[in-house]
């Protein structure tokens, strides 16, 4: 070994924090007072400290199933050894097909077609180039136009913060993509403050999409997207019969609906998917996280055999797509998924946060009256609790809560001055009461 890379394997190399540029993380702050994960069991971390903490945000919404199952960690470790990687440009391997009929067996009826990516962010511009392609494909390519909503957060791809609507996200990285706009977001805190579940007021707001018909004109416009309930900006739940409004007046003006079901896909909101627990499907559908339960990086868009079918025409031996990525399909995300289905139907996982939601329910909602909340919203396995700011500096009563929360052994998640958990969907009653109560106590502390 050479004396340089000797030095950068010593131990005070490896203790350096410097050199890791962390995403969407206050730096200073983190290494200053790092907080290290060196182990994951079921529903808790192990610290580098070694204490346990509740996983109350299923790592990043992403594991569903709870962490290092026995069948999904035997299933990586087996297909690592067998088939390690293999192009899925012009070739195949096996498990990429038996996935995505199984993920098709799952989805709402009509999605019959999937396209890997590795991560929401890609799962998002690679739905908003279908839709563009589609739309020329079928004769209609006058149709470049993107909606977003308010609020929205479809990851960190161009196309993604372009119809994305939260400002931190967008300001900093200049125009994005032309032809986007957005709706109006759904959040009504004066109507619709400590709804559970879905709230009563607004599925008016759907009507928003009207206002932009009539500015760009329908034959402008190929596609509408929006997060069924949105997770990161956080937690806003659509008003009852508003995506079934949207959906119609997309259907009038002849656009695509995609639903971005990152977080809500696989079981979050107690059903497999929330375009079944809201009854309306989508045209596209974005999907990631809980599809290997965070195991390995991967993504999937579904799509209807119409948009699958438009493009299944001209020469045979002519690429279809101009699209796709080396790891699309990647053996070990195959074989993840393969094994987190299983999980997920062995011990009815994807429908569970509709039992288990009521008693998170319950638990949230006591939190009322505490001091600095200001709201609280639910739906399935997601709760919100939000809290007033501190005078001129917006996110930093949160962000304490978050570090107490830590110090006291839950994990939570926050946004601006909002509390976000999301927990794994094998939480028990009693884990639930945990987290809630820990929480409680937290939020007594705060300034
Ligand atoms: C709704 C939604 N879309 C897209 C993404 C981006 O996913 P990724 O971070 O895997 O790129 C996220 C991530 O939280 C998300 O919540």
């Amino acid at each position: 070994m050479s004396p340089s890379s000797a030095a950068a394997f010593a131990p005070a190399a490896t203790n350096n924090l410097d050199a890791f540029w962390m995403p969407f993380t206050a730096n200073r702050q983190f290494k200053d007072a790092p907080r290290l994960l060196v182990g994951a069991k079921d529903m808790h971390y192990t610290t580098s400290d070694g204490r346990q903490v509740l996983d109350g945000t299923a790592g990043l919404w992403c594991v569903n199933a709870g962490h290092a199952r026995p069948k999904i960690v035997e299933a990586v470790q087996r297909q690592v050894a067998e088939l390690d990687y293999a192009p899925a440009f012009q070739m195949g391997h096996p498990k990429a097909f038996e996935f995505a009929s199984r993920l098709t067996a799952l989805a709402p009826k009509g999605l019959d077609h999937v396209f890997f990516t590795n991560s929401g962010s890609e799962s998002v511009d690679t739905a908003l180039k279908i839709a563009l392609a589609y739309q020329k494909v079928r004769g209609e390519g006058g149709r470049f136009r993107l909606i977003g909503r308010e609020r929205g957060y479809h990851g960190v791809g161009f196309g993604g913060i372009s119809v994305g609507g939260i400002v931190t996200n967008r300001k900093a990285f200049g125009p994005g993509l032309p032809g986007t706009d957005h709706l109006r977001h759904t959040y009504d805190r004066e109507r619709n403050a400590y709804s559970r579940g879905i709230p009563e007021h607004g599925a008016e707001l759907a009507d928003d999409l009207e206002r932009l018909v009539a500015l760009h004109d329908a034959s402008t416009i190929a596609a509408v997207i929006v997060e069924p309930v949105a997770g990161s900006t956080g937690v806003v739940l659509p008003p009852k019969g508003y995506l079934e409004r949207l959906r119609a007046l997309c259907d009038k003006h002849g656009l695509l609906l995609i639903f971005d079901e990152v977080i809500t896909g696989f079981g979050r909101l107690g059903a497999p998917f929330a375009a079944d627990w809201f009854g309306v499907t989508p045209d596209i559908m974005v999907t990631a996280k809980g599809i290997t339960n965070g195991v390995v990086p991967m993504g999937a868009v579904f799509v209807s055999s119409a948009i699958y079918e438009a493009f299944m025409n001209g020469p045979e031996h002519v690429i279809e797509l101009f699209h796709g990525y080396t790891y699309s399909a990647h053996p070990l995300a195959c074989a993840a998924g393969l094994a987190t289905l299983d999980t997920y139907a062995e011990e009815g996982l994807l429908t569970r946060a509709s039992e288990t939601g009521a008693r998170f329910a319950d638990a949230l909602h006591s939190l009322k009256g505490l001091p600095h909340v200001i709201d609280i919203r639910n739906i399935g396995l997601v709760g919100a609790v939000e809290l007033e700011p501190i005078p001129g500096q917006p996110t930093k009563r949160a962000f304490s809560a978050f570090l107490k929360a830590y110090e006291k052994g839950i994990m939570i998640r926050t946004t601006g001055d909002i509390i976000a958990m999301s927990p794994p969907l094998i939480i028990s009653e009693a884990q639930i009461d945990e987290l809630v109560g820990t929480l409680a106590d937290v939020l007594r502390t705060l300034d």
